[in-house]
């Protein structure tokens, strides 16, 4: 399994840093949707589950956490420290998030809407959705 890594540009001066996001530009898709995971518990992860056409970028805004991913045959664990990284989470990749900072700031952009039905949130169906699209 690839893991991409998005580089971000940011503009620095005197006054600060200044980090743009732009849909197809720094972010490979249309944007319909952000979120935000804040106030997270270190010692509870969240995620367990994978979209069947959902693809996402996920990045470290404040703090650090650690984001799992597996495609069914290898899983990778990534730390996400730095708001200059964009984690791309795609379509059929089950994710977990873990190990959050107390400060962390987690923001997912997504390229659609909110749909429960997009979501595979049982490792075994999601083994065997795999098997299917083979
Ligand atoms: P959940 O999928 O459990 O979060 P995580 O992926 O971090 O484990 O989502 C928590 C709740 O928020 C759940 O009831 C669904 C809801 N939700 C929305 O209403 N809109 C959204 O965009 C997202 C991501 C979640």
């Amino acid at each position: 399994m690839e893991v991409k890594l998005l580089d971000f540009t940011e503009f620095v001066d005197k006054r600060g840093h200044l980090l743009p996001l732009e849909a197809n530009k720094n972010i490979p898709f249309k944007i319909k949707r952000l979120y935000f995971i804040y106030s997270t518990n270190k010692k509870m992860s969240r995620g367990f589950h994978a979209h069947k056409k959902l693809m996402q970028v996920a990045i470290c805004i404040t703090g650090y956490c650690t984001i799992v991913l597996d495609d069914g045959q290898v899983r990778k664990e990534i730390g996400l420290n730095s708001p200059k990284k964009g984690l791309l989470i795609d379509k059929m990749i089950w994710r977990e998030m873990k190990d959050f900072s107390k400060n962390c700031v987690l923001m997912v952009i997504a390229d659609d809407y909110y749909d429960e039905s997009d979501y595979n949130r049982d490792y075994g169906n999601y083994l065997e959705m795999l098997k299917w699209l083979k």
